[in-house]
């Protein structure tokens, strides 16, 4: 037997990505969003609180950079997701990460993460009263030590978080179990 559960939306994995981005004042802010996620293969699209810091922030700057939360960074990475920096000047400072300027859009880059995207918007739209924002993707780049024999990111390499809704838990990415567009083609 099936259990409802009503009108609940829950997907799993939902990631946990960081999205940065500059203040006003110049300084940098930094938030955590499970609910976006990759939309075509230049596109990552994030729907966001009207009232956050960071909502502001892409309708000003028209970029953001994204980095994936690791195992490493998980009390900094649940901190930025609990304290505005409306109301706290000193957030990212607080949390102990790093930033520097990216070199392609006017956000900045976290450099505690091992891997962060950059993008710049192309669409905002206002929906059901939340801020929905695509952006094209202009670089991705990630640490060294994160990378495999064949210099491309190893996933494996970088103990990236999950959110586990249902729980309010973090997890964190696992082994791979199977090889995509290959492993069914043992049933053709
Ligand atoms: C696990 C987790 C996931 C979150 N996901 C989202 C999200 O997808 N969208 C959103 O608007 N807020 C989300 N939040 C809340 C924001 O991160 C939080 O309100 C943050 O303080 C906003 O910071 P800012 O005002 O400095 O931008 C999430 C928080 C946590 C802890």
């Amino acid at each position: 037997m099936k259990k409802n559960f009503g009108a609940k939306a829950v997907i799993t994995p939902l990631p946990v990505l960081i999205i940065a981005t500059y203040n006003e004042d110049g300084t940098a802010d930094a938030m955590n969003a499970a609910w976006g996620g990759q939309c075509g293969g230049k596109h990552i699209a994030l729907n966001l609180g009207m009232s956050h810091a960071t909502t502001e922030n892409i309708k000003r700057n028209n970029a953001f950079t994204v980095s994936f939360a690791d195992k490493k960074h998980i009390v900094e990475s649940d901190y930025v997701g609990l304290v505005s920096a409306k109301t706290e000047k000193d957030k990212l400072a607080k949390a102990g990460l790093h930033t520097e300027k990216s070199e392609f859009v006017n956000a900045p880059v976290i450099t505690d993460y091992p891997v962060t995207i950059e993008c710049k918007v192309v669409s905002m739209r206002e929906e059901f009263g939340e801020f929905r924002v695509v952006g094209e993707v202009v670089n991705l780049s990630a640490d060294e030590n994160v990378l495999d024999e064949n210099g491309n990111i190893d996933i494996g390499k970088i103990d990236a978080l999950v959110y586990d809704s249902p729980a309010h838990a973090y997890r964190v990415v696992g082994e791979k179990v199977g090889n995509a567009f290959k492993d069914g083609n043992a049933l053709k």
